[in-house]
Order: structure tokens, then sequence, then C-alpha cells
């Protein structure tokens, strides 16, 4: 596929679709609390999207069978929400779909379960900066593979697992459009000297794991976990290249990016 450029027009809806992804996000962060269930999450989520008038992006994407994805622990991405209860001490991973008037919004965010021990701190807290990290290098004129870049260098010295296996992709009228944008900058890079010009619009979502970046995929098909099972977090913002920087469409009210 190619990489789509977005006219004004598009990029209002695509801000429109942005926000309804951030009001849910905003929500999960109020929802999460030891006791509740992954699958309430899932409800309300998918109440609040088409409350906005908006649809769900997730369900019955590839046959994915709930409206949003909860990966809890050692859970990557791809949790299915589930009558399983959150804990005090769990780590959980939110990501949210929305689509309105045929173009899509896409974000994640990592939250604690009550109180959690510091090194879940410290991850949440970092995969969040590297997701910013990248934002930071999203400019008109700058590389794509500076924007991995970014991720890359403000990941690896702290030590975490990039996971190398999921990466961010364009967004637009299709969830998942190129080019691909890995954490980290492969030898052979996907998307070549690819150069960012306003109207594009880019999902970014690094994944870190405290110990090794490899994954596996549960026998439910979806659920991405980490092999060593040690704990994971994913922030994912959709982010707009604008003639002076650029945008976060699917910003929350009152984040600070
Ligand atoms: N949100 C994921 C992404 O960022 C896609 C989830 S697809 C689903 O690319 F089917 F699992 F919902
Ligand atoms: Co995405």
């Amino acid at each position: 596929m190619r990489i789509t450029v977005k006219s004004p027009r598009e990029m209002e809806i695509m801000r429109r679709a942005g926000q309804v992804v951030a009001k849910v996000l905003a929500l999960m962060g109020e929802k999460v609390r030891p006791g509740v269930t992954t699958e309430e999450l899932d409800r309300a989520a998918a109440e609040l999207i088409r409350g906005e008038g908006a649809e769900v992006a997730f369900k019955g994407y590839l046959g994915y069978p709930k409206h949003i994805c909860v990966s809890v622990n050692e859970e990557v991405v791809h949790g299915i929400p589930s009558d399983r209860r959150l804990e005090e001490g769990d780590v959980v991973g939110v990501d949210v779909g929305a689509k309105v008037e045929g173009y899509y919004g896409d974000a994640a965010v990592t939250l604690p379960v009550g109180k959690v021990d510091e090194d879940t701190r410290r991850l949440i807290r970092d995969t969040r900066q590297a997701l910013l990290a990248g934002i930071k290098a999203v400019r008109p004129n700058a590389r794509l593979k500076d924007v991995s870049r970014a991720i890359e260098s403000y990941a690896r010295p702290k030590g975490y697992g990039i996971v190398e296996e999921y990466v961010g992709h364009g967004i637009g009228k299709a969830m998942h459009e190129d080019p691909q944008i890995p954490n980290y900058v492969p030898k052979s890079y996907p998307a070549g000297d690819l150069v960012l010009l306003p109207g594009m619009a880019l999902a970014l979502e690094p994944m870190l794991n405290l110990g090794t970046a490899q994954v596996e995929t549960l026998d439910d098909g979806w659920t991405v976990v980490t092999k060593d099972r040690r704990r994971s977090a994913h922030f994912e913002h959709t982010v707009a290249v604008t003639a002076d920087g650029h945008e976060v469409l699917t910003r929350m009210d009152g984040e600070e990016i």
C-alpha cells in the first residue's frame, strides 16, 4: 500500500476519531482499579465509542472478538477482554481504536492497578517517555528512521527489551497503512529513506519489556506475551505531521506532551 497524505478536511475527521479514542482512554483511567473485570472495561469502551457516534475499530478486525485490547502484566498487546479481575499490583495496557466517517484513530495507554512495584512504575513511565521521544521527532522533512531512532535511543540505554515483532504504522482510511514504523532501527529499515510530509498520519506505539524482547502468541491466537513472562508496557498515539511539526490527534484533555 502507498503512504497517504491527507487533506485538511480529512485531517479534521481524523482529529474527531482521535478525540473519541482519547475520551475512551481517559475513561479507562477512571475505571481501572482492583476488582474490575477486563470485560467491564470492554463494555464501557464500546458504549462510549458508539455514544460518540463513532464505530468500534477492532471488533471483527481479522476476526478479533472484542471491542478493545486489554493486556495484563506479561501480556504485551492484543489481550482479549474476559471475566478476569484486575488485582492490586497488576499493570494493564488498554488499546482502543475508533472510526469516524471512514477514518481511524488508534491509541493505547498502560496503567497501574492500585499500588505497583518500583520496576513497574519505571517501566510505565519510560515507555510513555519513549513514545513522547518519538513524537518529538515527527516534523516535515524529518526521516521516518529518525522517529524510530528517537524511540530506540530513549529505551535501549535503560536496558528494556524492545519488542520487534509489532510496530507502529501509518493510519487513515485503513487502521494499518504504510509505512511500518519499528521502535528501533533495523539494519534493513522497512520504509527506506522515507521523508515525512505534512498530511501524513502515523500511529507510534513502543512496546517495552522488563526482560527479554522476545514474544510469543498464546493458543487463543491473539494474546501476545513475553517469552520470559516478565512485564511489558505499551503506549500509542495517532500523530499528524503538520506544516510546523506535529499534532497528537489522540491527545487526552490535560495530557502534557
Ligand atoms: N491497536 C492495534 C494496533 O495498534 C491493533 C489491534 S487489532 C485487534 O495496531 F484486532 F487486535 F484489535
Ligand atoms: Co496501532
